[in-house]
């Protein structure tokens, strides 16, 4: 018996993809509390038959299942590779495997990647260029180049007739629950997070790509993780928000302390940033989820870094936080940084050295030594309210 589910998202449209709710880490790096779903698509036309990305390995004969219970796989005709990475190209093999016929499509440097990545021969694949159709037969699929979004390859499937836009890991979010939006209560804050993960370091590109789609009549944004959009609005909303970089008179304090100098600091600033009316979002980095911080770096104008002095430069988990909040490109303009020491301070040094080629203006940078005496509180007021005055200017 095939008990496997599929969701039929409108006419000839299947949902074919897979939950995995047990998954926890992502690119060895992003934790996934609510594990995620590689969502694959099957378009059957009156003609040709296409599947639309594939699924993360290990989940193969879910895949195989879950395409048997709509058609022969043997007859599917295109498989469409939106994105290179395993996660959504990983089952291409297996797939290729089900199907002599199937002709692998992506884009020109997708093509390159399926062979690099999947040993694809090069009569198996068709390039597409920006804007070229493949008709199915009362189903017509257009492809978008999105480069960056989240790899040079990929590129967006938009099937013109259900007006249904296929963009993989754009518009994603980590959730293995839920077929649709509207089933999820707070779909936007776990977005959000995804947003800061993947696709804030490629701000321009989505920007760029966001333009490239805006006169399009969009019903359903069905992307490769998480829930299906069918009230598609509210989405594409926050993401041109998110793209362009808007942020909020909050300000996102990130510390470690192993004695607590350098968090009695941090209470202080916290404290008075609070009291100038400034959203705070604060994270203690020896106990906190890297995707919860991501997802505050979306929306926040200004971030307090504090660290201790340890081994001559700052603790490592403050030296990996300055480095993960670079590359990930948020949009903040302000920063300051607290830190205590015990014989000599270095840190503000060292974070002003790494955060020195981007944009983020550096407000203040106090080193105390020891834990912070009257005067260090004081100074730490200063700064807090300089800096809230910088935040609330804009
Ligand atoms: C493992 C370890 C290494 C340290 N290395 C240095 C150092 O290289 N230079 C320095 O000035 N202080 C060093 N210190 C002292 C701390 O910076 C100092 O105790 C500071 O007040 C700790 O701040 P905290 O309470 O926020 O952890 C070290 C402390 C520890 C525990
Ligand atoms: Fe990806
Ligand atoms: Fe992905």
């Amino acid at each position: 018996m095939n008990w496997r589910n599929v969701n039929k998202l409108s006419e000839g449209v299947y949902w074919v993809g897979a939950r995995d709710w047990n998954r926890r880490l992502f690119d060895a790096l992003i934790p996934l509390p609510k594990g995620t779903s590689y969502n694959a698509y099957l378009v059957v036309g009156e003609e040709k038959k296409a599947l639309i990305d594939t699924v993360n390995p290990g989940f193969e004969t879910e895949l195989e299942e879950k395409i048997r219970k709509i058609m022969d796989p043997a007859e599917i005709d295109y498989l469409v590779m939106n994105h290179a990475e395993p996660d959504h190209a990983g089952a291409i093999p297996f797939v290729t495997g089900l199907s002599d016929k199937a002709r692998l499509v992506a884009t020109e440097k997708g093509v390159k990647m399926s062979q690099v990545f999947y040993n694809v021969p090069g009569e198996k694949a068709k390039a597409v260029r920006d804007g070229e159709t493949i008709d199915l037969g009362g189903k017509t699929l257009r492809f978008i180049e999105a480069p960056m979004l989240h790899w040079p390859e990929t590129m967006f499937t938009y099937l013109e007739e259900d007006g249904i836009l296929f963009p993989c890991d754009f518009f994603g979010s980590h959730l293995a629950k839920a077929t649709y939006d509207d089933e999820v209560e707070d779909l936007l804050v776990d977005a959000q997070r995804y947003w800061g993960e993947i696709m804030m370091p490629f701000s321009g590109m989505a920007k760029r790509s966001l333009d490239k789609i805006k006169d399009l009549k969009i019903n359903m944004i069905a992307p490769s993780h998480g829930p299906i959009y069918r009230s598609p609005q509210r989405i594409r909303n926050a993401y041109s928000k998110w793209a362009n970089g808007e942020t909020k008179q909050k300000a996102i304090i990130i510390y470690v302390s192993m004695w607590k100098s350098t968090e009695k600091m941090v209470q202080v600033m916290s404290d008075t940033l609070s009291s100038e009316g400034i959203e705070i979002a604060l994270y203690n980095l020896a106990s906190s989820d890297l995707g919860d911080l991501a997802k505050d770096l979306v929306d926040s104008r200004a971030i307090v870094l504090g660290a201790p002095t340890v081994l001559g430069g700052a603790h490592p988990l403050a030296v990996y936080a300055t480095y993960l909040v670079k590359a990930l490109k948020p949009p903040l303009k302000y920063a300051a940084v607290l830190s205590s020491y015990g014989w000599g301070g270095v840190v503000s040094r060292q974070v002003q050295e790494t955060l020195g080629s981007s944009k983020i203006e550096i407000i203040g940078a106090l080193e105390v030594n020891g834990p912070p005496k009257e005067g260090d509180i004081s100074r730490i007021v200063e700064l807090g309210r300089a800096l809230a005055g910088k935040i609330k200017a804009g």
